[in-house]
């Protein structure tokens, strides 16, 4: 580490994984313009915990959905695992999609017609691992997951709080650096929603992913290290515990 002029010693900064400057997005809603982002600026580090929460249409998942590549911001600057969102090509959004992001929906989005294996091997079939790769992938992931007596079954033979560990289990199959968890607890019981939290928790703490979930649950707001309340489209507080 190399001396600054004063003598002092600065440390590193730690490794962006997404990177907000004065970020808009607006939505068209027939003639009108809807805006649901309003110049957000925001750092989040690799290996953060964070919790978005705020009220019903506050802009929580298009917030998400910007750190997911699945859109792209109508002014400001984005930055996710070093790559300018603006400079991305659809192939590389996609790849970026496929490979170093993970997302968990409130509505867990299996593939009815795949059995448990299937959905989770789903991802890596799409962008071209090898099959003999792709088994051993999804049967890691199964057993890290206690997943492996329910591969054969169809997310409809499943219990809800079963459904969102197949999706967890889809969405770290990739082994990615992110996970953008949208209301993952809302369709769940309590205590279901509690293993949920903890399964995701203990994905960042062993494996160092980011976490950045959007809810409004206070069982995941409390598991956070990080709390971002966003309020009409702007970041009203932002705690680090
Ligand atoms: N595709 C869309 N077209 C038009 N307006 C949209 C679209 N998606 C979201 N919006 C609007 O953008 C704003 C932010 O919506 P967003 O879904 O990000 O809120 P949210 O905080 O996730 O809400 P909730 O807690 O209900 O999920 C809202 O006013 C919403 O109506
Ligand atoms: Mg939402």
């Amino acid at each position: 580490m190399k001396p600054a002029s004063d003598g002092s010693v600065s440390m590193p900064r730690a490794m962006s994984c997404v990177r907000l400057r004065s970020v808009t997005k607006e939505y068209m809603l027939g003639k009108a313009l809807v805006p649901a982002l309003r110049g957000v600026t925001l750092d989040i580090d690799r290996g953060e915990l964070v919790c978005v929460a705020g009220p019903s249409g506050s802009g929580k998942t298009t917030l998400l959905h910007l750190m997911g590549c699945l859109d792209n911001p109508t002014a400001g600057e984005l930055t996710v695992l070093d790559k300018n969102v603006a400079e991305m090509s659809d192939g590389e959004a996609c790849r970026m999609r496929g490979t170093r992001i993970g997302f968990i929906f409130q509505s867990f989005s299996l593939i009815e017609v795949l059995s448990v294996f299937e959905n989770v091997e789903y991802p890596l079939l799409l962008h071209g691992w090898p099959v003999g790769g792709r088994r051993e992938r999804v049967e890691e992931v199964l057993a890290h997951l206690g997943l492996k007596d329910l591969a054969k079954r169809r997310p409809t033979q499943l219990s809800g709080g079963q459904r969102q560990r197949v999706a967890i289990a889809r969405a770290l199959a990739p082994n990615p650096d992110l996970i953008l968890a949208d209301e993952p607890t809302a369709n769940l019981d309590s205590t279901t929603g509690h293993d949920v939290i903890d399964w995701l928790s203990r994905l960042n703490g062993e494996y160092g992913i980011t976490i950045v979930f959007a809810s409004h649950d206070p069982k995941i707001i409390s598991a956070a290290r990080r709390n971002i309340n966003i309020v009409d489209g702007l970041i009203a507080s932002d705690v680090t515990l």
